[in-house]
């Protein structure tokens, strides 16, 4: 299939590329070697880089990993295009917005507890690129090590505008609004419920599906997103493989090449080049370094059918590991709607302070050790050490409800965990959408101790 590059973001455009999201075909299964052609024959047989490529494209490998690392790491992908990726003119430095990178250093790490509302409505005519907003994070994008938290609101598309981030791969969250991604290798549609993947390097555009879009990403500076293992869990179960889907080739031809600006964000700032031809030209792709998205509504929760339960760790999506086997440099973690029916549990999660810190969002609903102020689009930030759990009303709720079987089905949270603490932005901790007053809710937790 080839994609109309006609994504502006008037209402028949959108309408449009709601249709075209609507009818996508995938590719399914985590860190499958895919293979994909937009053209028949149009992806080589037998080999990578035969002397001409079919259908005069260009043979480019795109490598997510060293060449040397073990298979079970390895990732990278051939790309076969209309244009070899170096035709490009030079990139010039371009302003960050607010958009920030590690190291982070505006300010001091804080060891308060905090809690954001939603962004406001950004300015008319934002899109993706300028509508990110970063919380903060830890490591250094240079040294390829940490993890960024930032937000997106979004009112327009990227019209012939693509975005590249050579500093890591871009966990993305929709909380409001669903999105179409135009990525080199095809079309993934991302609703609020899902998550979508584009790995280190690969060059996308956001198209808006409705008149607004906000969410949550995680930038990943580490050791690409896998699977957790299973243990004792067993074969199946938390995420399964097949239910990732990587998207079919697709490249972007109007008819005629027009310029596209690339925004490349590189060691922490953002680069742009004025291309004359749109880098979405992958005609035939194969390889394991792609896109993907996974319906987090799918994810097999488990948890304890006796008493007591797990800890969070249940609930891990992906984990990117770090050199310390079990020790993850970011684990991404979801709160689905699940069954309790712990006996004699404190059943939301319990108080609790973490060498591992904390950065937890809200997808849609409510969360469980939250009755009120954790709100969709909103955000908390519980740093290494700090103290945290139910708030007054949940804890006296919980402590004396009765323990019946019980539903949690009307909310879906999520977590970045990470092994380094997360240093707010000078913009996250001077923010007017930062909650004051946070510590109260803890505040009114009584003496209860009668020896
Ligand atoms: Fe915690």
């Amino acid at each position: 299939m080839t994609l109309g590059t006609g994504a502006g973001s008037g209402r028949a455009d959108q309408e449009q590329a709601r249709k075209t999201a609507q009818g996508l075909s995938h590719l399914s299964g985590f860190g499958n070697q895919h293979s994909s052609e937009a053209v028949p024959g149009a992806l080589p047989v037998g080999r990578n880089s035969p002397q001409r490529a079919p259908l005069g494209l260009y043979a480019e490998q795109l490598s997510g990993t060293a060449f040397t690392e073990p298979r079970a790491h390895n990732r990278r992908s051939w790309l076969y295009r209309i244009r070899p990726s170096a035709a490009h003119p030079r990139f010039r430095r371009t302003g960050n917005g607010s958009l920030r990178s590690a190291p982070f250093t505006e300010a001091e790490p804080d060891p308060n507890r905090m809690r954001w509302n939603p962004l406001p409505d950004p300015p008319q005519g934002t899109d993706f690129v300028d509508g990110l907003w970063t919380l903060g994070g830890n490591g250094d994008a240079a040294q390829r090590s940490g993890m960024a938290v930032h937000l997106y609101a979004a009112g327009a598309s990227m019209t012939d505008r693509v975005f590249c981030d050579s500093d890591g791969e871009l966990l993305i969250l929709p909380e409001r609004g669903g999105l179409l991604l135009h990525t080199e290798f095809g079309l993934l549609r991302a609703e609020p419920g899902h998550m979508a993947l584009i790995p280190r390097g690969v060059r996308f555009r956001v198209v808006l599906l409705e008149e607004q879009a906000r969410g949550y990403i995680c930038e990943n500076y580490g050791q690409p997103f896998t699977l957790p293992e299973l243990g004792p869990i067993g074969a199946n179960g938390l995420a399964n493989p097949r239910d990732f889907m990587a998207p079919v080739a697709a490249y972007e031809e109007d008819g005629a090449d027009r310029p596209v600006e690339v925004v490349n964000k590189f060691c922490g700032n953002l680069w742009t080049a004025r291309y004359d031809h749109s880098p979405l030209d992958v005609v035939a792709w194969h390889g394991n370094h792609v896109p993907y998205v996974y319906d987090l509504r799918r994810f097999n929760v488990m948890g304890t059918i006796s008493y007591d339960h797990p800890d969070p760790s249940i609930f891990t999506v992906l984990t990117s590991p770090s050199d310390t086997p079990g020790l993850a440099a970011v684990d991404f973690v979801v709160f689905a709607p699940r069954w309790l029916v712990g006996e004699d549990t404190f059943r939301p999660p319990y108080f609790h302070r973490n060498v591992m810190s904390e950065y937890m969002g809200l997808i849609e609903g409510a969360y469980d050790a939250k009755a009120e102020g954790f709100v969709p689009g909103g955000g908390s930030l519980h740093n290494m050490m700090s103290a945290h759990g139910p708030d007054r009303d949940t804890f006296e709720r919980a402590s004396s409800a009765e323990l019946e079987p019980q539903k949690i089905d009307d909310g879906l949270a999520f977590m970045f965990e990470t092994r380094w603490p997360v240093i707010a932005t000078a913009q996250a901790l001077e923010a007017s959408h930062l909650q004051s007053g946070y510590d109260d809710v803890w505040q009114g937790l009584q003496r209860q101790f009668r020896p």
